[in-house]
């Protein structure tokens, strides 16, 4: 068959392009973090207005690259939600920084599909080395280190590291039957009524289904009560079902509580479940030591998850998941097809991270992380936590001191949960309006049925002005309701 050169005719951005293109990007992110903090941060777009802005068909011919980051400033950023903006207060953070974006890009530029160690072995090792350096920077246990019997992997989010500890749970009560057979209707797995949605979503992706899903109550602190947990596993043994997994949370999703890890763990031991630890955003407190007491009771755990793509200045995805036995998980998710069979994976001696998660390919993630920890270090990313928890602390003390306001929960971190003494409309009233004013967001969760405010401190850019100033909006637009 003969080749015929096509003349030399490419499409392709030319290294010159992409150089002259880069640096302009680097400069509109660069502007674009120097003003953040200008745009309104919740987006004000209506349902379907950034997809009408943009035409209905495809380019048939290539466009100038600076058409095209016209209209990321024009059709694209009115409806973006300012994530980045130091008063950005809603849910839990998503952080970015310098180091970690630029990590980012130096991943999309080798462009590297890290499935085996052998497609790309700086791929595997750094990430290796990486996690093993968070073990002694949060102060884990050492069986999860990757010289111990277990070790970490990054994985893109919380939800796809708990549904790996739910799979690997399920094959150990099962000696790896349900992996041979189809789902077994007697396991069931248990987690608090304050647990994330991505627990429920686990267990019906594991097909354990959601009906074998017990929700444990929890105290006046919303944590898991360790009794209610104790009591469910045994009634649930004595009625001929199989109890596997119990996921605890080191700090839940809408109130911040810490459910009790040597309690929970030491029952899971008793009881021969998995027990699975999701700290998504909260592990990160764990960096001062002064807060690693959120991990006490990780020992008898078997797995634990955190997120630095939340409050670790990393941007999104990545989470960090370690396994106290990773054989439990490989031999779960392991199929070797032919066409992956190589020396290295033969020899025994290189690790293959395909099978420490759901896909197969994977991004070469740890080099963000490595920027960042590298360019803060240990001491500075300590820095910006306590800061941010002060900060948090701070705004928990002026709403105890208003008592037009209570707390609604302790505010262990960075999460203040918080309430005006109105009731549920005056609450989402102010709520809104703070919003639709766009000087920041922050949202709400329903605490001892009653509607709660969440703010929460943890954006990267935030300082103490962003604080105060949020505290004075919500002041100002308390007393515009009142006088109404
Ligand atoms: C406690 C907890 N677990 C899991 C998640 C889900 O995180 P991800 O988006 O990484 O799946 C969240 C998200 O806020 C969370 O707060």
């Amino acid at each position: 068959m003969s080749t015929k050169n096509s003349g030399g005719k490419s499409f392709h951005m030319k290294p010159g392009e992409f150089r002259r293109w880069g640096r302009v990007v680097v400069d509109w992110i660069a502007d674009y973090q120097e003003g953040v903090a200008d745009f309104p941060v919740l987006s004000k777009v209506k349902p379907g207005q950034i997809r009408d802005s943009l035409p209905g068909a495809p380019p048939t011919e290539g466009e100038g690259f600076e058409t095209i980051l016209d209209d990321v400033a024009n059709l694209i950023l009115p409806g973006v939600t300012h994530w980045q903006s130091p008063s950005f207060f809603a849910y839990f953070p998503a952080n970015t920084s310098g180091p970690s974006i630029l990590g980012e890009m130096i991943s999309a530029g080798l462009g590297v599909q890290g499935m085996l160690w052998a497609t790309s072995p700086a791929c595997t090792e750094l990430e290796t080395r990486v996690l093993d350096w968070l073990v002694g920077m949060l102060g884990l246990p050492e069986k999860f280190l990757s010289t111990s019997s277990g070790g970490g992997v990054i994985q893109d989010t919380a939800s796809s590291a708990s549904l790996c500890a739910l799979l690997a749970a399920r094959e150990r009560a099962t000696n790896f039957a349900v992996n041979d057979r189809g789902c077994e209707e007697r396991l069931v797995a248990y987690a608090s009524t304050q647990a994330h949605s991505s627990i429920e979503k686990a267990v019906k992706i594991a097909g354990l289904g959601s009906r074998n899903l017990r929700i444990v109550d929890v105290d006046g602190d919303f944590a898991m009560r360790p009794d209610d947990l104790a009591a469910k596993i045994e009634e649930d043994k004595s009625s001929g079902f199989i109890p596997c997994f119990v996921c605890a949370t080191v700090g839940t999703t809408s109130s911040n509580a810490m459910d009790p890890l040597p309690e929970i763990s030491r029952i899971a031991k008793q009881h021969g479940l998995w027990c699975h630890v999701d700290a998504a955003m909260s592990g990160t407190a764990a960096l001062c030591p002064e807060f690693r007491y959120i991990h006490d009771g990780l020992e008898l755990a078997d797995s634990y998850c955190f997120n630095p793509h939340k409050w670790m200045f990393t941007n999104f995805d990545c989470d960090c998941f370690y396994l106290a036995d990773r054989a439990a998980l490989i031999q779960t998710l392991s199929v070797l097809p032919e066409y992956l069979l190589n020396e290295a994976t033969k020899s025994g001696a290189v690790i293959d991270y395909r099978d420490w998660h759901i896909p197969l390919g994977r991004r070469f993630r740890s080099l963000k992380l490595w920027f960042v920890i590298r360019h803060y270090g240990v001491e500075g990313l300590r820095y910006h936590v306590r800061r941010h928890v002060e900060l948090a602390q701070n705004f928990a003390s002026w709403v105890s001191k208003d008592e037009r306001f209570e707390l609604a929960a302790p505010a262990p971190l960075n999460l203040v949960c918080f309430r005006h003494r109105g009731g549920d409309s005056f609450n989402q009233t102010l709520m809104d309006g703070l919003n639709q004013d766009g000087k920041l967001y922050l949202t709400h969760t329903r605490l001892d049925d009653r509607l709660t405010l969440r703010f929460c401190v943890g954006q990267t850019m935030t300082e103490a002005s962003h604080v105060e100033r949020a505290w004075e909006n919500i002041l100002d637009k308390t007393a515009e309701l009142e006088n109404r």
